[in-house]
């Protein structure tokens, strides 16, 4: 019986030193639940004398139901501090709302940073800019359709919002002493209709390359690393002639499509490649207007527009979602 005593010191001791739940159910099982002793110490009552029997019978029962009352006291005591301070670990963790880059953004900075890693350097040029700069120096006549007013904001007479990033072909030039590599991020502006590829502002990436002595193959092999980076080792690229004022001779510059790998399918209108850029070799009275002797130095120069490679890259459909502000649909690029 000396047992029994043992027993019931040591629930006491346990039951107080339960802090959880947890704690409490390793208890229940073990004092008065199927782990509990109460059978072996009934059974050991065969072994005393009447008197002894009535004793201790009685004196089992009442621990046992002491117990019992201990325990629902216990639970009752934790199960009001567990309610107030327990995390519950299977809810959903609270998420923090954090913005995110806009995809036209993710999209320049990402060119800006494999041309960076060819070693051309990031300019940039005003968005406000002279007709001299953004048309003259650049080979373009007054009488040339890409001065009309219709294509043009104008501010006051000879100064006009850039209509592309190519002005600051010229600045550069004045501003540099080649050999060079430059690359001018910005915005342009033109008075086209809002639709599904055109807005009235919208972004372009220049680059620009001076140096004793450039050729196509210089701006094809550029042109080419550029490409495969940004859209994929097996992506190929194709010249296709084409005509600018400010280079001689020029291209029109095509990556094969992404999705039928050039077989020809919808998203390429059946011809297997999608243009990406206008390129050339910088024309020798760019050279002269910027103050350059044209017999001795070559350059070759790009020009692409970011909202239309983003759209490329992410088989985004209409322009017009990038400027909307539905912030489920611009926060999916974050892609950092
Ligand atoms: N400035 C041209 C445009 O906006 C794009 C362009 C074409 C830029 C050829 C260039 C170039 O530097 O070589 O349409």
């Amino acid at each position: 019986m000396q047992e029994l005593e043992e027993y019931w010191e040591s629930f006491q001791e346990e039951i107080q030193k339960a802090s959880t739940l947890s704690d409490w159910n390793y208890l229940k099982g073990k004092y008065v639940g199927k782990k509990s002793r109460w059978g072996e110490f009934l059974a050991k009552l065969k072994e005393l004398s009447p008197e002894e029997k009535r004793v201790w019978g009685k004196k089992i029962n009442q621990l046992k139901k002491e117990m019992e009352e201990l325990l629902e006291e216990r639970y009752q005591e934790l199960l009001s501090t567990e309610e107030k301070s327990e995390v519950d670990i299977t809810l959903p963790g609270k998420k923090g709302w954090s913005g995110s880059f806009h995809p036209v953004l993710l999209t320049r900075d990402w060119i800006l940073t494999i041309f960076q890693s060819l070693g051309f350097r990031v300019e940039e040029g005003p968005e406000i800019e002279t007709e001299f700069y953004n048309f003259e120096a650049l080979n373009i006549p007054p009488d040339h359709p890409a001065r009309d007013d219709q294509d043009s904001f104008y501010l006051a007479p000879g100064y006009l919002l850039r209509t592309h990033t190519s002005p600051a072909q010229i600045r550069v030039m004045e501003k540099l002493k080649p050999p060079f590599k430059v690359v001018v991020p910005g915005k342009c502006y033109r008075r086209d209709a809002f639709d599904a590829t055109h807005s009235p502002m919208f972004h372009q990436i220049e680059g620009l390359v001076v140096a004793r002595d450039i050729s196509m193959g210089d701006l094809k092999g550029t042109l080419e690393t550029f490409v495969r980076r940004f859209f994929g080792e097996e992506r190929k690229i194709r010249f296709r002639p084409g005509y600018f004022p400010f280079t001689e001779p020029s291209a029109e510059v095509d990556v094969s499509c992404g999705v039928c790998g050039g077989k020809g399918c919808r998203s390429c209108g059946y011809s297997g490649w999608l243009e990406i850029l206008g390129a050339g070799l910088v024309h020798p009275q760019v050279f002269t207007h910027a103050g350059y002797d044209s017999q001795d130095v070559r350059g070759f120069a790009f020009g692409l527009g970011v909202e239309r490679i983003t759209m490329l890259k992410f088989g985004i459909k209409d322009i017009r979602w990038f400027w909307e502000n539905d912030v489920q649909f611009l926060e999916q690029f974050n892609i950092f």
